[in-house]
């Protein structure tokens, strides 16, 4: 087949590859994709018959064609041309999708066309860009219900349909969720996609035999078809997106049934709105109506299935389309073009990702209903569209047995119709559908984890439609594999199945932000598991944004996140703290840590006070800065707190947070957070401006837990730099011969932080009566991790319980490589009590070791630690 390029000049190749290399090659490589939706019911389907009957067919009209105006729909051999420019992805049925380069062939059948052929040929002739047509269509359904905007929802038109609940069309609700999971999805369904960028350039709507059945349905299309169009714009956030509307055509203009004329009168009546005057246009297609008898089928309704109306509809819907666009272009209003930034292309997360999860609020008590109750308020209470758009099922859903296959089952009682049934309903909501297992035998609450399933069940996962895997970890020592091992299989599996689905590791912060968790997921745990207790709240948070887990130079883990990058410090207990002021203080970190933000608590009783504070957008816009930057602690003294987030938009957003029991202010310095002179400040939570102030802030007076989440600067300016990350030289064995261990930075700590080159009281470090100038003092139980990076090939160290232990305690020194799952000890001194061990082993080529130290409240010393590199 060949394809079928811009124009028809392929025997003019050499002249103009001349004249190409003489201009400089225009290539559309790096302009951003322009993305066209197409919607309705079965006129945007498409009937045109391809080969189908004995006149009016495509291939009966290139055969029959004497002006040669049907000759690009077939390649020299006359087989079907496909576009190498123009794309199309369709879904017209569930889990009918056809996707692929634009040829004949993307109608409602795969032997009929519709629109899409004529407008695509059209469009893709007229920009230099890629084009990208998303069309979701489906027979038989009417703008009064199935399509039903949710602005609409209980007014006049729509209450009146009886039997219908008042809600927003089912459809309306797909086909936007469709458009969303493509352009989250762009490499997958343009080819050579490299992080363009798309503009959201326009919407074809072609529609309306339905209306005209129903009574009243027909007598409110025209009032339906506005709030559609402004709730569509809405929705995707294109407030003067151009829309060209298809008259529904009918018999012609032969048609006088007055319900035939009432709509079609309604869909022409959308240019005499005055804020639709220049981005709403209409197609009259009466013309394009042809007699049943030069037509492959007897009915006189879609166009006797000719494929010449449905090939003009797409052409005059293409053609008003790009004098739409030169219009807005001409009188200047706003396009909104999303110049995406590249890693949007590449990334399933480039901002974090943000849902609900069911563990916190149900923990095992989940079952069907729920679920569902739980979809529907994550849309009506605007959740959704606030950007909560994973519905994740945590443990407990399986049922306790595999089935003879080996596959992964729903527990019947809980979840009746299944998992992919639960998944399609999430979906229908314009969710995203996530689930939970676990990289173990068993999962935590001994149910069949995925250890030895793992492709099985992650096929099993892509078959259900999910879009999020949460992969705990326990029973994962038993493994026998490293978690980078471990991981590395679960990655492999995802990626067979062909479906991207988001990983989220959940390993209670094993330090895979060291260990290079970017390269099998997208976010990690750095905590143990949260509770609803403020405490608990801070310590998490403290793993990823304080010296909670790791070395205190790093000033938290914020250097190692970013897209597909993200420090988990747990999901939500926002709603199931003690007061407004835990939930806000709790959320706002969440916030400025660039965390995910799995909300956890129960939104069927949620209170508006909860509700408001998980729909702040001022809040939520700081996690989801395009910048991608974690907040990161530049003030942190008697329980105050200053952490500073620099945004893309040229301020910084700050957070000001009293940890403790005592009223107190909190002063930021603009030294602090990279500003100076005066300087616009903006409370988040109250949506106000607070006024210029120059220098410094001070917070007045916070109470116990309360705190301030501000904006500081000015928007448009110069981007606020970030701090410096700490260099890969300070972390990591890089030089030949001796490398102390306590002269690099650890990446990984639990338990108490090691103390460097003294015993854990500060005092000098002894071992057998010697001193040791270099070494750690630790106190169990305790873990760190250094990073060798396969430079070092001996470790030594001379280890003893430090004279501070209990009388008769015991210790034991392991060291493990990379951290606890892989379970691979290198070395054991079994538990002492008193005298000294000398170490000197083999750890050619590792990346990390483990030095863990376990007793009961016992005080350890690991002297003269040294690694040594040949
Ligand atoms: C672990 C995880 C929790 C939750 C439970 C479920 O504890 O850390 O988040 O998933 O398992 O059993």
């Amino acid at each position: 087949m060949i394809n079928q390029s811009k124009n028809n000049y392929i025997n003019k190749l050499p002249l103009l590859l001349i004249l190409a290399l003489c201009l400089g090659l225009k290539s559309n490589a790096h302009q951003p994709i322009k993305v066209f939706i197409l919607a309705g019911q079965s006129n945007m389907q498409g009937h045109g018959e391809m080969e189908k009957g004995v006149k009016g067919n495509l291939r009966w009209l290139i055969n029959n064609d004497k002006e040669d105006i049907y000759q690009h729909l077939v390649d020299e051999h006359g087989e079907w041309s496909e576009r190498d420019d123009v794309f199309i992805f369709t879904w017209d049925k569930f889990d009918t999708i056809k996707t692929g380069k634009l040829s004949a062939g993307y109608g409602g059948f795969d032997t009929t066309i519709g629109p899409e052929l004529g407008f695509g040929h059209v469009t893709g002739n007229h920009y230099e860009n890629k084009v990208l047509l998303i069309k979701t269509s489906w027979g038989g359904k009417s703008l009064a219900v199935d399509f039903r905007p949710p602005s609409a929802v209980g007014e006049s038109g729509y209450s009146r349909i009886p039997s219908q609940p008042k809600d927003t069309g089912y459809y309306y609700v797909q086909m936007l969720s469709t458009v969303h999971k493509v352009l989250d999805n762009l490499q997958q369904y343009v080819p050579d996609y490299q992080g363009e960028g798309y503009e959201l350039a326009g919407f074809g709507w072609h529609q309306g035999w339905n209306d005209r059945v129903t009574k009243t349905a027909n007598k409110y299309y025209e009032e339906n078809l506005v709030h559609f169009i402004k709730d569509i714009r809405k929705d995707l956030g294109t407030p003067t997106l151009p829309f060209v509307i298809a008259t529904t055509g009918m018999k012609g203009w032969a048609d006088k049934d007055p319900r035939a004329i009432s709509l079609m009168n309604a869909q022409m009546a959308m240019t005499n709105y005055p804020e639709f005057k220049d981005n709403v246009s209409v197609v009259d297609t009466r013309d394009f109506y042809i007699e049943t008898e030069d037509s492959p089928s007897k009915q006189f309704y879609h166009w006797n299935r000719n494929a010449k109306s449905y090939l003009l509809i797409g052409e005059a819907l293409g053609q008003a389309m790009i004098d739409l666009k030169k219009k807005q272009a001409a009188t200047n209003i706003h396009q909104e073009i999303r110049n995406v930034p590249s890693y949007d292309s590449k990334y399933l997360t480039p901002t974090p990702p943000m849902g609900w999860n069911s563990w916190n609020a149900f923990e095992k008590e989940i079952d069907e209903n729920k679920i569902k109750e739980i979809a529907d308020i994550m849309v009506s209470s605007g959740m959704r569209d606030a950007g909560y758009k994973y519905l994740v099922l945590d443990d407990a859903w399986m049922a306790s047995e595999r089935n003879e296959k080996g596959q992964l089952v729903a527990d019947s009682i809980k979840f009746p119709g299944g998992m992919k049934a639960i998944g399609d309903y999430i979906h229908s909501k314009g969710l995203k559908y996530g689930i939970y297992e676990c990289r173990g035998d068993l999962t935590c609450q001994n149910l069949p984890g995925s250890f030895e399933h793992e492709q099985t069940d992650m096929d099993s996962f892509a078959e259900w439609g999910v879009d999020y895997i949460k992969l705990d970890a326990c029973f994962a020592r038993k493994n026998g594999r490293l978690s980078t091992e471990d991981l590395d299989v679960y990655h492999k599996a995802i990626l067979k199945t062909g479906r991207p689905m988001v990983l989220s590791i959940s390993d209670f912060g094993s330090g895979a932000w060291a260990w290079g968790g970017k390269n099998y997921g997208q976010l990690w745990r750095t905590s143990m598991d949260i509770y609803p207790r403020i405490q608990s709240v801070y310590r998490c948070a403290e793993t990823s944004g304080g010296n909670g887990a790791i070395h205190p130079a790093f000033k938290g883990l914020w250097q190692f996140a970013g897209p597909d990058s993200w420090n988990d410090p747990d999901m939500l207990q926002v709603g199931n703290l003690k007061s407004t002021i835990e939930d806000k203080a709790h959320f706002s970190l969440w916030s400025i840590l660039a965390a995910p933000i799995m909300a956890g608590n129960d939104l069927r009783s949620m209170s508006d006070e909860v509700k408001n504070i998980l729909l702040a957008s001022e809040v939520i816009a700081v996690n989801q800065d395009s910048r991608a930057h974690q907040g990161f602690k530049v003030y942190d003294k008697d329980s105050l707190e200053i952490y500073n987030k620099p945004l893309s938009d040229g301020t910084t957003a700050v957070l000001m947070l009293n940890k403790g029991e005592k009223r107190s202010d909190i002063t930021v310095l603009w030294d602090q957070i990279g500003v100076s002179g005066p300087q616009n400040v903006r409370d988040l939570w109250l949506g106000k401006d607070l006024g210029k102030f120059n220098g410094s802030f001070t917070a007045k007076n916070l109470g116990k837990h309360e705190h301030l989440l501000l904006k500081i600067g000015t928007i448009g300016s110069t981007p606020v730099a970030g701090p410096t990350p700490v260099a890969e030289e300070k972390y990591t064995v890089t030089q030949e011969g001796t490398t102390y261990l306590s002269d690099i930075y650890y990446m990984l700590k639990k338990g108490n932080a090691p103390v460097e080159d003294k015993n854990f009281h500060g005092k000098p470090l002894k071992v057998g009566g010697k001193k040791y100038e270099k070494g750690l003092g630790v106190k169990s139980n305790s873990e760190v991790m250094y990073r060798l990076n396969g430079k070092a090939q001996r470790f030594q160290a001379v280890v003893s319980l430090d004279k501070n232990s209990p009388k008769g305690a015991s210790g034991r020194f392991q060291i493990m490589v990379e951290e606890k799952f892989g379970g691979r000890v290198i070395f054991d001194s079994g538990n002492i009590k008193k005298g000294k061990v000398n170490i000197d082993i083999d750890v050619s080529g590792l990346d990390f070791i483990l030095l863990d130290f376990s007793g009961k409240k016992v005080f350890g010393n690991w002297g003269d630690a040294k690694v040594i590199s040949e």
